[in-house]
C-alpha cells in the first residue's frame, strides 16, 4: 500500500461542500487502487481569520510543507471583503502560493463532448477545444513592490501596485510552458502587453530567446487584449498559452466558459520542489454557498490532477476522470451545466453519482 499525506484546505463558501465530495471520491479511489490517504485538515482564508485572526496561520503552512500534496477548495466571501488587504482571505491564498514557491499554475480548459450544449458559445466554436493556460503565479503585479495605499502631499490617497518580472522568473515559467507544449500540440502562444509595458517587452524578449532551445515548438505572441478576443472568437487556434499572473487569472476564467462552466476547471500550482497545491480555478461562489448547488467537478478533477502530477498515480487519475465522463454521459448535471434533456442534481447527489460510477 502506498501512503500519502494530503493536506485539505476546504476554506470558505462552497469550499467545504465541494471538498467533501472530493474526499469521498479519493477514499473510494484509495480502496480501489490500494492507496492510503492520510488527510490533515487545516484552516485558510475567512475560516482561518474567524478562528485565529490570520488568513494563513503558521500551523497551516507547516502542515502543507509536511505533506505530499495539498488539496485546496476556495477562499473568500462578503463577510471579509472590507478588511485591509493583508488580512483578507485572498492574502492567505497568495501567502500559501508564495510560501510554497508555487510559481507555475497549470489551468487546462478542455471541453467534454457531453457539455458542448452547456457552453454559451456555438457548438462549432467550442467543439474540440483543448487549451492549457500556464499562468505565472508568484510574481507580476500581484507581488511587485511598491504596493499599498499612500497619502500624497495634497492629502489625496494614491493606490499603487507594480508589475515586475525578472529574467529568471520569466525563464522558469517559460521552461514549464515550452515543456508543457512539447507534451501537447507543440504550439505555444505567449500573451503580454509588450506594446505598452516594459515588463512585457522583457517578457517577450526572454520567451523568444528561450524558444531557441525548443525548435520543435511553434511560438507565437499576442497582446492580451487581442488574446481575450481570440479566445472567444476562435479558441481552437490555441494549444498552450503562457502568460503572467494577472493576465493568466483573467484569461483562464474566460477559457473556462469555453468548457461550459467555471465549475468544471481544475488547476495545479507547482514549484521547483516540494508539495504542489491542487485547486479549482473558480472561487468560493458566495452567491450559492450552503445551498447544495455547487458543481463539485472542478474540485474532483483537481484531485485527479493531484494524483497525476504529485503522486504519480495516473491510473487512479484516469479512473476519476472516467467517472466524471460517465456521470455526464448519464445526463447528471448541476445547475451551472444544465441543458435541455439533462437531470438537475445537487452537489451531494453529484458526489454520490460519482461514487457509483467508480463502483
Ligand atoms: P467565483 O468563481 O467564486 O464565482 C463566480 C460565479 O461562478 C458565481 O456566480 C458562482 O456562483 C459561479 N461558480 C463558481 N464556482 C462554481 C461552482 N463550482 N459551481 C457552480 N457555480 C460556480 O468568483 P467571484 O464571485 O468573483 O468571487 C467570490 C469569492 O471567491 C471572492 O472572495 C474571491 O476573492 C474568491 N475567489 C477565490 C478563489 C480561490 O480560492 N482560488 C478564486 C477566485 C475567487
Ligand atoms: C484565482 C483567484 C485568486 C487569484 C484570488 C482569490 C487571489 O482569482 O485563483 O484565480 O487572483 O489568483
Ligand atoms: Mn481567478
Amino acid at each position: 500500500t502506498q501512503n500519502y499525506r494530503i493536506t485539505l484546505l476546504p476554506g470558505d463558501g462552497i469550499g467545504p461542500e465541494i471538498m467533501a465530495v472530493a474526499v469521498d471520491v479519493l477514499k473510494i479511489i484509495g480502496q480501489k487502487f490500494d492507496l492510503k490517504f492520510d488527510f490533515q485538515e487545516a484552516l485558510i482564508g475567512g475560516a482561518a481569520i474567524d478562528a485565529t485572526g490570520e488568513p494563513l496561520p503558521a500551523a497551516t503552512l507547516d502542515t502543507c510543507r509536511n505533506s505530499d500534496a495539498v488539496l485546496l477548495a476556495a477562499i473568500g466571501g462578503y463577510k471579509w471583503d472590507t478588511l485591509p488587504s493583508n488580512l483578507r482571505p485572498e492574502a492567505g491564498l497568495l501567502g500559501l502560493r508564495a510560501g510554497l514557491g508555487l510559481f507555475a499554475n497549470l489551468r487546462p480548459a478542455k471541453i467534454l463532448p457531453q457539455l458542448i450544449d452547456a457552453s454559451t458559445l456555438k457548438k462549432e466554436v467550442v467543439e474540440g477545444v483543448d487549451i492549457m493556460v500556464v499562468r505565472e503565479l508568484t510574481g507580476g503585479i500581484y507581488f511587485g513592490k511598491p504596493k499599498g495605499i499612500f497619502e500624497t502631499e495634497t492629502g489625496e490617497k494614491r493606490g499603487v501596485n507594480t508589475m515586475v518580472y525578472t529574467e529568471s522568473e520569466i525563464d522558469r515559467i517559460g521552461k514549464v510552458a515550452f515543456e508543457a507544449a512539447r507534451k501537447r500540440g507543440k504550439k505555444l502562444c505567449s500573451v503580454d502587453k509588450a506594446n505598452v509595458l516594459e515588463v512585457s517587452q522583457l517578457w517577450r524578449d526572454r520567451i523568444t530567446q528561450l524558444s531557441q532551445e525548443y525548435p520543435d515548438i511553434e511560438l507565437s505572441h499576442l497582446y492580451v487584449d487581442n488574446a481575450a478576443m481570440q479566445l472567444v472568437r476562435a479558441p481552437k487556434q490555441f494549444d498552450t498559452i503562457v502568460t503572467g499572473n494577472l493576465f493568466g487569472d483573467i484569461l483562464s476564467d474566460a477559457a473556462a466558459m469555453l468548457t461550459g462552466s467555471i465549475g468544471m476547471l481544475p488547476s495545479a500550482s507547482l514549484g521547483a520542489s516540494g508539495p504542489g497545491v491542487f485547486e479549482p480555478v473558480h472561487g468560493s461562489a458566495p452567491d450559492i454557498a450552503g445551498q447544495d448547488k455547487a458543481n463539485p467537478l472542478a474540485q474532483v478533477l483537481s484531485a485527479a490532477m493531484m494524483l497525476r502530477y504529485a503522486l504519480d498515480q495516473p491510473a487512479a487519475a484516469d479512473a476519476i476522470e472516467n467517472a466524471v465522463f460517465q456521470v455526464l454521459e448519464q445526463g447528471d448535471r448541476t445547475g451551472d451545466i444544465l441543458s435541455p434533456g439533462t437531470k438537475l442534481l445537487g452537489c451531494r447527489a453529484m458526489g454520490e453519482s460519482l461514487i457509483k460510477a467508480i463502483g
